[in-house]
């Protein structure tokens, strides 16, 4: 039975959700100009979708609003590029094409919804945010971009808390073709701070200073693997993660689904669906040499991808065998920024294992371990565990 104050709080979080909710803000974007009249809908970006057909909710309904010709998000391979996220197009760089002029909070330009209370951006605080991802395909026409198209390659989990938000782009992402690529940030909230809400903004994109030419593997639909306290399940399977490249969640719409999570469980770009924080470094055709076996429920198999070895863009050293003292010595050295490529100096198979060799010793100090080569593999980070997961990508980052 709902207690009257389960009843008041939801009503409460309906007036405070009514408003206006978050959106990535470029003009790369389609929709940039988009306002709460342009459609007999308030269709503006930032606005949430929610059991829409497939033609409302891909690239947010936007289509028939793009980009000025030359306009493209840079993704540089191997850095970090910075996204604004904001609740209203005023609270950005560019609000001088808002309808209600700047309003960035001058004593926290870094606030995303200025004037508006946590609920804004649904979350009821640090410990209660889902993640965030930018997603690519290599297409140069909207028109032909398909949903299993998109591809994640970036993930940050503390989104969305700060308007400047940093994504970290793979150092092996290969180059667009001839007319940039295109992009899409996504975004599912909480289920504490709000109800069932997906966002969706397409952009376009061009990855810049690419080393690599090794295209992306065909991306895959995400599988729900680690624990997950709320919802009854204290163990993490990670035979049941999907491995390599991954959609974007599309989820709670009428049509193209390809999450059916319910209501209070929504899929998050957490390692509770094996979304590492930061560059997603294994979603590469060479990734996996040895191949996925199929994830499930009873499988205990764990994959481990071979990192990007191509040298970095100074490219003056050649690859050579590293010992086990250099890469603890780049693990003491390593920033917290880096998006270098899991030792960038080392040939692939030695690394590998060298890898899990690190990983392992790391493990049983500080926290859990992503990819093991053995079979007794710990937990992956479920539910209100941002500390651990925190913990987990800094181990992710010294690979
Ligand atoms: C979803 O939309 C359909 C058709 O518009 C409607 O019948 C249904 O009640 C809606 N469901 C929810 C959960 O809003
Ligand atoms: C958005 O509006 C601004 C100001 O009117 C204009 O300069 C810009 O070209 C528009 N952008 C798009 C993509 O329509
Ligand atoms: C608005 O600001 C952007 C970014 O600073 C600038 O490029 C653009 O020229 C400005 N547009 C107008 C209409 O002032
Ligand atoms: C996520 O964005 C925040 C704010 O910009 C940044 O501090 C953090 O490092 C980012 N996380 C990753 C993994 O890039
Ligand atoms: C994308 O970036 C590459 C590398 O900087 C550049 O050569 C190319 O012209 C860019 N593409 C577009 C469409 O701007
Ligand atoms: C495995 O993943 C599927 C798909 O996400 C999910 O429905 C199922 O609950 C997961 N099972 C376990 C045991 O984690
Ligand atoms: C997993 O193992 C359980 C218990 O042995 C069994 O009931 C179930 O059918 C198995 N599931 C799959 C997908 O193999
Ligand atoms: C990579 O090589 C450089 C130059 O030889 C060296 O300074 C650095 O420590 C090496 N890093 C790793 C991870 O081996």
């Amino acid at each position: 039975m709902m207690s009257l104050l389960a009843v008041l709080s939801f009503f409460t979080l309906l007036s405070t959700t009514a408003r206006a909710h978050i959106a990535i803000w470029h003009p790369s974007m389609w929709g940039f100009n988009v306002t709460a009249q342009t459609y007999s809908y308030d269709n503006r970006p930032v606005t949430p979708l929610m059991n829409y057909t497939f033609q409302q909710w891909w690239f947010h309904g936007h289509l028939d609003h793009p980009p000025n010709p030359g306009d493209f998000f840079e993704l540089p391979a191997g850095q970090t590029t910075t996204a604004e996220l904001a609740c209203d197009k005023g609270a950005t760089t560019w609000f001088n094409s808002s309808q209600g002029g700047d309003i960035r909070e001058p004593s926290n330009p870094n606030d995303p919804c200025p004037g508006s209370p946590m609920s804004e951006y649904h979350t009821t605080g640090i410990n209660d945010l889902f993640g965030c991802s930018m997603a690519i395909a290599y297409k140069s026409d909207v028109t032909q971009v398909q949903p299993e198209d998109f591809t994640v390659f970036s993930v940050n989990q503390t989104c969305v808390w700060t308007r400047f938000t940093d994504f970290q782009v793979p150092a092996a992402m290969p180059s667009c073709p001839e007319g940039g690529c295109i992009c899409a940030w996504f975004w599912i909230h909480s289920p504490d701070s709000g109800g069932e809400q997906n966002y969706m903004n397409g952009f376009r994109c061009n990855v810049t200073g690419s080393t690599s030419n090794v295209a992306l593997a065909k991306s895959q639909v995400p599988r729900r693997c680690g624990a997950d306290p709320a919802n009854g399940k204290m163990q993490a399977d990670p035979g049941n993660c999907t491995y390599g490249a991954k959609q974007p969640f599309y989820w709670f719409q009428l049509e193209q689904n390809n999450m059916f999570e319910g209501t209070y469980s929504p899929p998050r770009y957490l390692d509770m669906y094996n979304f590492p924080d930061g560059a997603q470094f294994d979603i590469f055709e060479n990734s996996y040499p040895n191949g996925i076996p199929p994830p499930g429920p009873n499988s205990t198999v764990v994959p481990t991808p071979v990192p990007f070895n191509t040298a970095a863009p100074s490219a003056t050293s050649a690859p050579s065998l590293s010992s086990t003292a250099s890469i603890t010595s780049t693990t003491g050295s390593s920033q917290p920024s880096s998006s270098d490529p899991p030792n960038s100096n080392s040939t692939s198979q030695g690394s590998g294992l060298k890898m899990c060799k690190r990983d392992a010793g790391l493990s049983s100090s500080s926290g859990p371990k992503l990819f093991s080569q053995s079979m007794s593999f710990i937990s992956v980070p479920g539910l209100h565990s941002h500390r651990k997961m925190k913990t987990r990508s800094s181990l992710w980052n010294v690979f």
